[in-house]
C-alpha cells in the first residue's frame, strides 16, 4: 500500500515525520507501507515556482492515502493565491474534489485537566463536524480587489451549488446514522442566500433518512452551544468557513488544537488525512509541537483508506497509554505531568504500540 507524505510548512514536516514513526511501528511485524514524499506549500513554492507542483498531485492521485501535515506561513498568507503556500492546499483539496472533512472531537479523559473548560462540561464529549472543503466563500467567484469609486474594496463570493449542499448532507445523514442518530446542520439562514439554499437542500435530504433526527442552528448560536452543551451535539454538518471556524472552537474541547485529527474525503472515498491545525510558525523548528494530531489522523487513514481497523485502535490505544503515562507537550502540560517534546512523544508512541499484544 501507498502512502503520499506532504508534510509542508512550519511543524508539519515535524508532525508528521511522528505519525510516519507510528505507521512504521505498526507495520513492524507485516509489509511495511510505501512512502513518498512530495512537496506542497511554501517549501514547494521556495524550490519550484508553485506551492502544488503537478508533480504532487500525480503523486497524490497515485497513491492509496495523502498524509498531509501543514501548509503557509504568515509570511506568504498575505500574497495572491499563486504564492500562498496555504493556497497549495487548497487547490489539492479542489483537485482530489475532497468535499467531506470529518473532525472528530472526542472528550480525552486524561486530558481534562489540559482544558480551559470545567471537567463536567467535558465529560461524554463525543462529537463530529463534518465541514464542506471545497466550495463556500473561499472559492466563490468573483472575487478580488477594486479600487472602483476612488477607494480600495474588496470582496468575495459565497456560492454553493444544490448538488454541493446535498453530497455533504448526504455524508452527514449517514455518519449520523452511524453513530446516534441526530445530525445538527449549522448556517445562517436568517441572513444569507446561499445559506438558505443549504437549509432547504438538507431539510429535503433529510426526508431520505426519517431515523436521523435533524435540527439547525444559526453559526453564531452553534458557536455559543459548542462550549456550552458540546455533549448534546452528535455530528453537526456545516460549509466551508462556518467549518473552518467551529472546528478550532471544538478543539478546546479536547484541551489542544494539537489533539484534533482529520480526514478528507471524496465520492469514491479516497482520502487525504491532516491534523486540524496549521503550520504553528510561532513554535515551529523547536521540537515542542504536539504530534498526536498528526498520529491520530494516520490513524483515521488505516481506518478509512487502507483497510486496517486493527492497525488504527493500535494506535489510538497506544495514545491513550501515553497519555495515561503522563506524558506531555506544552500545549498540553498540566501540574504533575511529564513534559517531552515532539520527537520524544512520537517515539513513545511508537514504543507502546510495539508493545501492544
Ligand atoms: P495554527 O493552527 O497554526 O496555530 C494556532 C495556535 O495553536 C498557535 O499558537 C500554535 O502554536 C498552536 N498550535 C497549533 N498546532 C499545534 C500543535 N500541534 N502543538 C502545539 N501547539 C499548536 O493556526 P494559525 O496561527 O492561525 O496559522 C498559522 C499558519 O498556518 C498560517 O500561515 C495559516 O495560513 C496556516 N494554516 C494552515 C492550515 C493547514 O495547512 N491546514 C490550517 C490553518 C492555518
Ligand atoms: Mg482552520
Amino acid at each position: 500500500m501507498h502512502i503520499a507524505v506532504l508534510g509542508g510548512d512550519g511543524i508539519g514536516p515535524e508532525v508528521t515525520a511522528e505519525a510516519v514513526k507510528a505507521l512504521r511501528a505498526v507495520a513492524a511485524n507485516g509489509p511495511q507501507f510505501e512512502m513518498t514524499e512530495g512537496k506542497i506549500g511554501d517549501a514547494a513554492y521556495d524550490t519550484t515556482g508553485d506551492p502544488l507542483p503537478e508533480a504532487t498531485v500525480v503523486l497524490a492521485e497515485r497513491a492509496d492515502a495523502v498524509l498531509f501535515g501543514a501548509a503557509g506561513t504568515y509570511e506568504s498568507d498575505l500574497r495572491p493565491p499563486e504564492a500562498r503556500g496555504g493556497h497549495g492546499l487548497l487547490r489539492l483539496r479542489k483537485r482530489l474534489d475532497l468535499f467531506a472533512n470529518f473532525r472528530p472531537v472526542r472528550a480525552i479523559p486524561e486530558l481534562a485537566g489540559a482544558s480551559t473548560l470545567r471537567r463536567e462540561v467535558l465529560e461524554g464529549v463525543d462529537l463530529v463536524v463534518l465541514r464542506e472543503l471545497t466550495s463556500d466563500i473561499y472559492f466563490g467567484t468573483p472575487r478580488g480587489f477594486s479600487t472602483a469609486g476612488g477607494e480600495r474594496s474588496a470582496f468575495n463570493t459565497m456560492r454553493y451549488t444544490e448538488s454541493e449542499i446535498r453530497r455533504v448532507a448526504h455524508a452527514g445523514f449517514k455518519a449520523a446514522q452511524a453513530r446516534r442518530g441526530k445530525l445538527c446542520s449549522v448556517d445562517k439562514a436568517n441572513v444569507l442566500e446561499t445559506m438558505q439554499l443549504w437549509r432547504t437542500v438538507v431539510t429535503e435530504v433529510g426526508r431520505e433518512y426519517p431515523d436521523v433526527e435533524l435540527t439547525h442552528l444559526y453559526v453564531d448560536a452553534a458557536a455559543m452551544h459548542l462550549i456550552r452543551r458540546p455533549r448534546d451535539f452528535d455530528v453537526i454538518v456545516t460549509g466551508n468557513i462556518f467549518g473552518d471556524i467551529l472546528s478550532d472552537a471544538a478543539a478546546m474541547l479536547t484541551g489542544s488544537l494539537g489533539m484534533l485529527p482529520s480526514a478528507s474525503l471524496n465520492a469514491e472515498g479516497r482520502g487525504l488525512y491532516e491534523p486540524v491545525h496549521g503550520s504553528a510558525p510561532d513554535i515551529a523548528g523547536r521540537d515542542i509541537a504536539n504530534p498526536l494530531a498528526s498520529i491520530l489522523s494516520a490513524a483515521m487513514m488505516l481506518r478509512l483508506s487502507l483497510g486496517k481497523p486493527e492497525m488504527a485502535m493500535r494506535v489510538e490505544t497506544a495514545v491513550r497509554r501515553v497519555l495515561a503515562e503522563g506524558l506531555r507537550t506544552a500545549d498540553i502540560m498540566e501540574e504533575g505531568a511529564t513534559l517531552v517534546g515532539t520527537q520524544a512523544m512520537g517515539d513513545a508512541v511508537a514504543r507502546e504500540i510495539a508493545r501492544l499484544p
